[in-house]
């Protein structure tokens, strides 16, 4: 006879790592449709011959829309590659199906230049670097120096495959300050334009964090819902404030007050950072100043540390594609229910 004990055991010791199940039985993810297009962008004249154009620097949205959909969209907007919300490290559910499964429509967007939106309407360049793979380690947050993991960590760190994927799985980024207003004047339209619904929830990594504040200080519309940016390296401030601008991709970006309060009017931010980003770096402190500043206006910002919150332990700079992004994506379902973004579009509730 099995002892159901001892398997349950033997189980729970051999899966210490990973997350367990999901408590909720895996549905089916049953789609209406999916599809792309690209929005934004330039039809710039030929410098010589005024019967010729090239259309340029767009971004390019990638959708996929469940059967019953909810009414928010969740715009997943990378810095690194859209690769990091299709897969957790190990290969297992990344955020898109997580959240296809709870049937809110997903979006995976590409900037102007990045990705599938690579034609731009200026001449581009790309250096490879031989310190790459080391600079990722350590900028993801895996550990302090190239395969130092934090004993901690929320990554299989004896599955070489993994981290070859993870390193291997990036696009050209131009962390300049001109990108960052591209990608915003992109995405404003995109987000004004209706054709991603009028409930946007942008979910952000890295340096598309600071992208996504200065879209919705770009935005007409009221479309823009809710922002969740993971471990964001740059924020946007009023310029009533003495802060001065950078010069650089990652902020701080000022703008005039009147444009800061959009973020006041988002029904919730969410700033959100792992536990090995200490207190004291510099966008952990930009995050808090700036999370105050939109408060002060009316805002519902703030910051997450996932450590100190959750007790989760080992998150990387990029925690939704970790081993334990199942529990950071409970925290996100909390969010939308907070906000009233989890409803159904018709008002039916299929759960
Ligand atoms: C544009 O004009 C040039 C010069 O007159 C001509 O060679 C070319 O074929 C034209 N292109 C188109 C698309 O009509
Ligand atoms: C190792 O990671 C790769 C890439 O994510 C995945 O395809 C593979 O299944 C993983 N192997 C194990 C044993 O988890
Ligand atoms: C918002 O309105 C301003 C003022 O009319 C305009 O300059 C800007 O282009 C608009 N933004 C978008 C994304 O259309
Ligand atoms: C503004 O900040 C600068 C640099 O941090 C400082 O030198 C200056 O005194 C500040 N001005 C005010 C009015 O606080
Ligand atoms: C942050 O605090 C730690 C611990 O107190 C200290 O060792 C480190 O130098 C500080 N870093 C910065 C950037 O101030």
């Amino acid at each position: 006879m099995v002892n159901l004990e001892t398997v349950t055991l033997l189980f729970a010791a051999t899966t210490t790592l990973a997350d367990p199940p999901p408590t909720r039985p895996l549905r089916p993810i049953t789609l209406s449709r999916t599809g792309g297009f690209n929005i934004g962008g330039k039809i710039l004249p030929h410098p010589v011959l005024p019967n010729e154009t090239l259309s340029c620097d767009h971004g390019y949205l990638e959708y996929f829309i469940p059967w019953r959909p909810r009414k928010t969209s969740l715009v997943m907007w990378h810095s690194s590659s859209t690769q990091v919300w299709q897969n957790r490290w190990d290969g297992g559910e990344g955020y898109k199906d997580m959240f296809l499964r709870r049937n809110y429509p997903v979006w995976l967007w590409d900037g102007p230049r990045v990705g599938r939106a690579n034609w731009a309407c200026e001449p581009t360049s790309y250096t490879p670097s031989f310190t790459s793979d080391h600079a990722n380690f350590a900028a993801w947050n895996f550990g302090p120096r190239y395969k130092q993991w934090w004993p901690d960590v929320q990554f299989p760190t004896t599955n070489d495959t993994a981290w070859q994927q993870a390193t291997s799985n990036r696009y050209v980024e131009y962390d300049t300050k001109a990108n960052v207003e591209l990608h915003s004047d992109a995405a404003a339209i995109a987000a004004d334009s209706g054709k991603i619904g009028n409930n946007i929830v942008y979910l952000t990594n890295s340096a598309g964090g600071l992208r996504a504040m200065m879209t919705t200080t770009k935005a007409n519309g009221t479309n823009i819902k809710g922002i969740v940016t993971y471990e964001s390296i740059g924020y946007v401030f009023p310029d009533n404030v003495n802060i001065t601008a950078g010069t650089g991709g990652f902020g701080p970006f000022v703008v005039p007050l009147e444009k800061f309060k959009k973020l006041a009017k988002v029904p919730g931010i969410q700033f959100i950072w792992g536990d090995h980003r200490p207190e004291n770096h510099t966008s952990v402190m930009e995050s808090r100043l700036c999370a105050s500043l939109i408060n002060k206006y009316g805002g519902n910002a703030k910051v997450v540390k996932l450590g100190e919150l959750r007790g989760l332990k080992g998150s990387t700079h990029i925690p939704f594609a970790d081993l334990s992004n199942g529990r950071v994506a409970a925290l996100l379902d909390e969010f939308l229910e907070e906000n009233g973004l989890d409803e159904y579009e018709d008002g039916d509730d299929w759960n």
